[in-house]
């Protein structure tokens, strides 16, 4: 029988947050499957390494597991891209569709050809709001004087030149010392991760965009996985679809509760003008046809269409 093992998870965000909630589901769940065998020691808050630093370190098998945000997936992987185009995941709906279905599978595959990981399990966390400490944005023209953070991934930089500004790209890790100590005046991230990272102590206006419904996958390391058992396998998969339907569940039920605590904490909530319209077909129109090779050409882009009963380009 193989040795009892406690797996190392690396997790990006702070406790109290949807990667926190789908690491301790995975961990219940894993312990129930193996009768208590394997645990999973969750690392809160980037303690083991910037998002996408896990990922190499999950690749070359020195960590086992980390929940983390796709968009930190991309640059690892570039056909994931398909899931970060702007205004592509339109709902939670969606999401799981392109997720749990054979869009999500081939993902799987592409990641575990690319980068050596395999995605066992995902946390769905909402809309991405833009956060500033400065005033509140509902144009594109009023980021002119907006410094905002985005992940270092090239489709969230090429959404915000879409918008008009240079964004500057800033690992997860440091990003909230850096909207304290004003180097940057704003960032993207869902509501529950607004408030689980503290943000609403650092930024006051948020602008509900929808351009990026973050979804975030748990990885394992493939040769971790290798390593174990048949049985073990097959616990860790179940654990991981477990997690990924109760993460599914807390964000239906928290994120407007969350939303209306960060208005009692004083943030500033406002739509964007015109139903979003000029945002949408500035990032559309720019950012689409410059990733459609990336993400595995026109085929592939009318596939994830397709899926989720859109009309193909
Ligand atoms: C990022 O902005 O880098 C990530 O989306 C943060 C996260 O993992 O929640």
């Amino acid at each position: 029988m193989a040795q009892a093992k406690t797996f190392k998870v690396a997790v990006g965000d702070a406790a109290g947050g949807t990667q926190h909630e789908l690491g301790k589901k995975f961990n219940e769940v894993l312990m129930e499957k193996t009768g208590g065998k394997h645990d999973a020691k969750l690392f809160m808050n980037g303690q083991l390494g910037s998002e996408q630093d896990t990922v190499n370190d999950a690749s070359i098998g020195t960590l086992d597991f980390s929940i983390l945000a796709i968009n930190n997936v991309t640059p690892f992987s570039p056909t994931v891209g398909a899931l970060t185009l702007p205004y592509m995941i339109q709902s939670l709906d969606d999401a799981v569709t392109l997720t749990q279905g054979p869009v999500g599978e081939q993902l799987v595959e592409n990641t575990l050809r690319d980068a050596g990981v395999r995605i066992i399990g995902w946390a769905y966390s909402g809309f991405r709001v833009l956060t500033n400490s400065k005033h509140p944005v509902t144009t594109p023209a009023d980021l002119k004087d907006v410094v905002v953070r985005v992940p270092k991934n090239e489709i969230m930089l090429d959404t915000y030149k879409a918008w008009g500004i240079n964004a500057t790209p800033m690992a997860w890790s440091e990003t909230f010392t850096a909207l304290q100590q004003g180097v940057v005046d704003g960032q993207d991230n869902p509501y529950i991760t607004v408030h689980a990272m503290k943000f609403d102590e650092v930024q006051k206006y948020v602008t509900n965009l929808r351009y990026l419904f973050s979804i975030e996958p748990l990885i394992v390391s493939e040769s971790v996985f290798q390593d174990q058992s048949a049985e073990d396998q097959a616990a860790i998969l179940e654990a991981g679809k477990a997690a990924t339907a109760h993460s599914a569940q807390f964000l239906l039920d928290q994120e407007s509760k969350i939303k209306a605590e960060l208005t009692e904490k004083g943030m500033v909530i406002a739509d964007p003008a015109d139903g979003e319209k000029e945002w949408i077909d500035l990032a559309t129109s720019k950012v689409w046809p410059k990733y459609v090779d990336s993400i595995g050409g026109k085929d592939v882009l009318n596939n994830v269409l397709k899926s989720l009963g859109r009309d193909e380009i």
